[in-house]
């Protein structure tokens, strides 16, 4: 404000560009090691890249350095690169573009590292560009290093770049963040891999798979990335349900929901696959795609709790990039909210999914209950709230030992019984079940059964019972409806 000669207040202009230490500030975005690199990866596909090599190295010093072979940047375009917001946010983006801020590369990079190299080739031109923090503070101003000749040459993975004909090489130097979340480089990089492995097996798993219609490859230190499909898709029991799309603003959303396999006909490694985040239990939800790569999931908005029996349902969800300002999405591109339009769709889809993967989920269970509802081993008794298990007395195998013993032998038996049931380790059986164990319990041996089906048979027998009628009563319950083949086991007794 200034005052002129007639003594009015006027407003005037003063140029405040932001002290350096933004740069240090904007490293708290809340980037991880697998995010930031993730983010430099949506980088390369965006300039059309079909290889991305990343490599974690200790000489000349400890680095991270990613090398793609897209369409690379001319001097001018690297300039613009480098700067904070050198794209502005409200830019229309190709479709196949997976930016939006101008801010990744640089706060992505500089969240892991204190000194940012980039190099890039295009059209047969190299250049190259650093931003390093310490520098910029010490001199006090927005300095970019522009780097040339032997610079670039003594660089690490020069000559990966070198040897393409266009790409971009981004190194990250001077790992301050690494060392204090992994400690020792040297011996802690092999874990830190592994973690970065996985989210890029997910995140981009419908690149690597060729979605987008072109070969995709992604490496760590020369060994390939393997994509994880989070629906288990090569599993012939996971069930695809109907597909839909809505539009918003003139955009289609386009929506698919899966019902994954139960647990028990997973293998190890499908299982391993499924636990997206956390349990399987945990990694139901919406799995949201912007432009095929994955930003969001096993999350249902809090549009329908996580209860267990929903377990299975996963529901991808494609997104174009054209809507990124309805879903106020985050820098990282890691938290969105549905905007209320989105939100009212997929209320409405999840109600319908949920359904399917809750009668997978009770499937086993009922087949056992309705088909042996005359006389299972066990029963569950429902009593105000609260249940308990009790073995059947009336279940033959039981009977059968009960109906010959002594009144003494039966009092024992009836507390041995009683105890078996209220010991039943059904807090364990919960907890165990909810982490994603199987269950696979020992089966009956066949001689054990043959002998109880004899005794069984010479009480029916005595009691003037035709064979075909014990036949098909005892085959249809447990424990020799439990069996691979029940009816064969008892014929042969009966037989015999
Ligand atoms: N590997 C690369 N190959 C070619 N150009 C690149 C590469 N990485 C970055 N660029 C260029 O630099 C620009 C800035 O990248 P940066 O990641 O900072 O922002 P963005 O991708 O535009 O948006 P966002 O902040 O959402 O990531 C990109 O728009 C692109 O033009
Ligand atoms: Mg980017």
């Amino acid at each position: 404000m200034v005052w002129t000669t007639t003594g009015d207040l006027v407003t005037t202009e003063q140029i405040l560009p932001p002290d350096p230490h933004l740069m240090e500030s904007m490293r708290a975005v809340g980037y991880t090691l697998q995010t930031a690199v993730a983010d430099l990866i949506d980088n390369s596909i965006s300039a059309s890249a079909t290889m991305v090599d990343i490599f974690f190295g200790s000489s000349p010093y400890p680095y991270v350095a990613l090398v793609d072979n897209g369409e690379g940047m001319s001097s001018g375009e690297a300039i613009d690169a480098m700067r904070l917001a050198g794209t502005s946010p409200l830019t229309k983006r190709n479709p196949n573009d997976l930016g939006r801020f101008g801010l990744g590369l640089k706060t992505a990079s500089l969240s892991q590292c204190r000194d940012l190299v980039v190099v890039s080739k295009h059209e047969g031109a190299l250049c190259g560009f650093e931003w390093n923090i310490d520098h910029m503070i010490a001199q006090q101003t927005w300095s970019l290093l522009v780097l040339a000749g032997d610079e670039l040459k003594s660089l690490p993975r020069f000559n990966e770049l070198a040897d393409r004909t266009s790409g971009t090489l981004v190194i990250w130097r001077n790992l301050d963040r690494l060392t204090a979340t992994v400690g020792d480089l040297s011996s802690s990089f092999d874990a830190a891999m592994t973690e970065v492995r996985s989210h890029l097996a997910l995140v981009f798993h419908r690149f690597l798979a060729g979605e987008h219609g072109q070969r995709f490859e992604i490496r760590i230190n020369r060994v390939a990335i393997q994509g994880s499909d989070p629906y288990l898709e090569s599993n012939k029991a996971t069930q695809l349900g109907p597909s839909e799309s809505f539009s918003v603003a003139g955009e289609q959303i386009e929506v698919q929901p899966y019902t994954l396999p139960h647990l028990n006909r997973m293998t190890p490694l499908e299982k391993k696959r499924a636990q997206v985040a956390g349990r399987v239990r945990d990694s139901q939800g919406f799995y949201i795609y912007r432009e095929l790569r994955l930003v969001i999931w096993g999350t249902w908005f809090r549009i329908a709790p996580k209860d267990d029996l929903g377990k299975l349902a996963r529901v991808r969800v494609d997104i174009p990039n054209t809507l990124d300002h309805l879903w106020s999405l985050d820098i990282k591109k890691a938290s969105a909210a549905p905007p209320p339009q989105i939100r009212d769709n997929l209320r409405r889809i999840a109600g319908r999914i949920v359904a399917p993967s809750r009668s997978v989920h009770l499937y086993r269970g009922r087949i056992v209950q309705e088909q042996s509802r005359t006389n299972p081993i066990w029963n569950v008794i429902d009593d105000r709230g609260n249940f308990r298990y009790e073995i059947n007395r009336e279940n033959p195998a039981v009977a059968a030992l009960t109906d010959r013993m002594m009144p003494e032998d039966m009092t024992q038996m009836s507390t041995l019984l009683t105890l078996l049931e209220s010991t039943f380790p059904v807090e364990d059986a919960y907890n165990r079940l909810g982490q994603d164990e199987s269950h696979s319990p020992q089966q009956p041996s066949g001689p054990g059964l043959e002998s109880l089906a004899s005794a069984l048979w010479k009480a029916y027998k005595a009691s003037g019972g035709n064979p075909e009628q014990f036949v098909s009563a005892m085959a249809s319950i447990e424990p020799f409806i439990l069996t691979s083949s029940p009816k064969e086991l008892l014929r042969k007794v009966v037989n015999d």
